[in-house]
């Protein structure tokens, strides 16, 4: 700008400035043009510094009057902002707000929660039965070896258990184990009678899949060793567990063999309008206790094995062992 410029001029540029300001402050829409534009109308090569620039023409009397009206224009101008940039972040803040409202009471979208599978419940379920009646948890591998699985059950070296189309065999004489009754021998190893122990566990075997096969399956074992336990302590035991658990439903105990029990007699409960077998007990084999150095005449025991599968299939009215393995939603959800 020229530095002859005129009182006159500089007093019309300054009310022009005055104007134009106002106006722009209040079309202002956000913080950061705000910024720009106090850059512009007041920085150092700002509007009302280009204003002041040019007063080298103004006499010395001129001087003081036009720069006191350029102070105050300036500190106007700075209110103006400052009164602005209050309503733009009032307006930013409910503008946020409306946004990110929450209407509390709308109705909750629900999380789908996941919950514990059908067959571990059941065992859990059979397993708290037993603790009530003061049994401990016990638990063994489910690689096992020959002694444990059959030898020390006294299951002999040409029971059709041990054929390789009922057991899944591994290297180095090991397998999978073919029952929970391995961790009777394991415990009885370590602990000295009375013991009373459940133990629930996966079992293996080379079964054909049908409604009431599956070559993974779960069981319970329970032991228990003491001096007088006869055959009456385990049908008792045994009628209190079913009844506790499946409440009054009919059950047949039919006699059978184990070998590493005897007597023996398996359980059977209605199931589907017909007989199911759910559990295998007996009085414990002598011939187990005194592999183990126990003497028999002095301890005895029972044992019996649950069918996991089974006694859920059982107490839920399920057609087939195969829904527990299928990972249905629409089956699992009823649980
Ligand atoms: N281990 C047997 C099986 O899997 C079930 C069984 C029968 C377990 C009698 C026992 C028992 O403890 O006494 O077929």
């Amino acid at each position: 700008m020229s530095n002859n410029v005129s009182l006159d001029q500089l007093n019309s540029d300054l009310a022009r400035l005055e104007k134009e300001a106002e106006q722009d402050i209040s079309n202002l829409s956000d913080a950061e043009s705000l910024e720009r534009l106090r850059i512009h109308l007041l920085g150092k090569k700002g509007r009302l510094s280009k204003i002041l620039g040019s007063m080298a023409g103004l006499s010395k009397s001129e001087r003081p009057v036009v720069g006191q009206r350029a102070n105050l224009l300036k500190t106007q101008i700075q209110d103006l902002l400052k009164i602005r940039l209050k309503e733009l972040k009032e307006k930013n803040l409910n503008e946020l707000i409306e946004k990110e409202r929450i209407d509390v009471t709308a109705p909750s979208i629900g999380m789908p929660f996941g919950h514990r599978h059908p067959l571990i419940t059941t065992s859990e379920e059979i397993v708290d039965l037993f603790c009530g009646l003061g049994y401990e948890v016990n638990e063994g591998p489910e690689i096992e070896n020959d002694y444990y699985n059959f030898a020390a059950l006294n299951i002999p070296q040409d029971h059709p258990a041990r054929d390789m189309q009922d057991t899944f065999y591994l290297e180095n004489n090991l397998l999978l184990r073919t029952h929970t009754s391995p961790v009777q021998i394991r415990c009885l190893e370590k602990n000295s009678p009375p013991i009373r122990i459940v133990a629930p566990g996966r079992v293996f075997r080379r079964d054909a899949v049908d409604a009431t096969h599956s070559p993974v399956f779960h069981q319970v074992e329970v032991l228990a060793i003491d001096e007088g336990l006869d055959f009456s302590h385990l049908r008792g035991t045994v009628m209190a567990f079913l009844k506790a658990f499946f409440g009054d439903l009919p059950v047949r105990f039919r006699a059978s063999y184990f070998p590493f029990t005897e007597p023996s007699a398996e359980v059977d409960v209605q199931w589907r309008g017909k007989w199911l077998e759910v559990m295998g007990c007996g009085m414990v084999d002598p011939s187990v206790l005194e592999g183990l150095d126990l003497d028999p005449e002095r301890w005895s025991g029972f044992a019996a094995g649950v069918g996991v599968e089974r006694f859920c299939m059982v107490k839920h009215g399920i057609d087939d062992i195969r829904r527990f393995y299928t990972s249905d939603l629409r089956f699992l959800d009823q649980f």
